[in-house]
């Protein structure tokens, strides 16, 4: 069924008004009137959000109710437009059941000419991308793979600080909400106890003065079970759902990440912006002071890592020198004593 802009407008209206009133019974007149429309019309729009996979009550006589919204773990076109209402930065939210990979969609409505703040959200992606060319494993319906278009006003040199604000906005998200540890590896791995939960790629076009676009994309294991990861992926990753025992619903997840991220990248390209952005990275990453192995394509380095400097690269004390990686792969050896 192909949608119009008046059908979307009025299933987000209705959602939100249902969603407001949690576990109260709004009657079918009641919802009408708010949306100046007949009560078949609700009937209908009640009916098309439930195919979106809402659980909504149908109580004859009485109205509609929605129970437990927090708990909603199904990614549908309303719920997230409804989670995105009022961000910053994020005005548009496309919702694919599957997908080539969401990098590939953003980058098209980029080279489009898209505005910035579109994002593109799936629950399965065929050939999800990670960096350095691999691939990005998932379990269709569990985990959260989204990526968004920006257009900051910064130097291309400088993209790696939008992956260092993802991996924070991750990172922050993970700890004030969920009460999880987990360790911000540069540039923007999250483990928790040493094992991968979620990863971030960031790629951008532009001159050397200026970015045209960046397209940042965030994968994070949510729901996904050690059956889901199977026996490989196991020793090496984790999920939330592994490290919490509780499922986690995506839409709200989605809504607080994006919402994190907004405010660290409004005004990325200003000095202030970058310099407070890199003080809460030092802050919580915790490669600093950590002896690390560097792969840099061919080449490995082994030291430790000392700092991170103001456009996001990783400065390491090696036997013979001070090097600065502005991307590499860092595994984190043990803790200096
Ligand atoms: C990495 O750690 O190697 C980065 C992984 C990035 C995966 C995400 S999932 C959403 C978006 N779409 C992709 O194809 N890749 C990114």
């Amino acid at each position: 069924m192909t949608q119009n802009s008046d059908d979307t407008n009025s299933r987000l209206k209705l959602l939100e008004i249902l969603v407001s009133n949690e576990g109260e019974i709004i009657p079918g007149r009641v919802l009408a009137e708010e949306l100046k429309s007949s009560r078949q019309a609700i009937h209908k729009l009640i009916n098309a959000l439930k195919e979106e996979g809402l659980e909504i009550e149908s109580i004859p006589q009485k109205g509609y109710r929605i129970k437990d919204f927090k708990k909603t773990d199904v990614i549908s076109p309303t719920l997230i437009d409804l989670m995105i209402k009022g961000n910053k930065l994020f005005h548009t939210c496309l919702f694919f059941d599957e997908v080539d990979s969401t990098q590939s969609i953003i980058k098209k409505l980029a080279l489009q000419d898209a505005p910035e703040g579109i994002v593109a959200v799936s629950d399965f992606q065929t050939q999800g991308r990670g960096r350095r060319g691999r691939t990005w494993c998932n379990a269709r319906g569990k985990n959260l793979m989204f990526s968004m278009l920006l257009r900051p006003n910064m130097r291309t040199g400088d993209i790696q600080l939008l992956n260092l604000a993802a991996g924070l906005a991750v990172h922050r998200v993970l700890k004030n909400i969920y009460d999880i540890d987990a360790e911000l590896k540069w540039p923007n791995d999250i483990l928790v106890k040493g094992k991968k939960i979620c990863g971030i790629l960031s790629e951008s076009a532009g001159e050397p003065d200026r970015i045209y676009f960046a397209v940042t994309g965030i994968g994070l294991n949510v729901n996904m079970t050690r059956e889901d990861l199977g026996c490989d992926l196991d020793k090496t990753a984790t999920s939330l759902f592994i490290e919490t025992k509780n499922m986690i619903p995506r839409p709200i997840l989605l809504r607080d990440i994006l919402d994190v991220f907004s405010d660290m990248t409004e005004d990325i390209g200003a000095k202030e912006k970058i310099a407070k952005l890199l003080l809460d990275y030092r802050a919580a990453c915790a490669t600093i002071g950590r002896e690390v192995r560097v792969i840099q394509d061919e080449l490995e380095f082994s030291g430790t890592a000392l700092d991170i400097t103001e456009q996001g690269a990783l400065v390491v004390r090696t036997e013979k020198s001070d090097m600065v990686f502005a991307a590499a792969d860092v595994h984190h050896l043990r803790l200096k004593a």
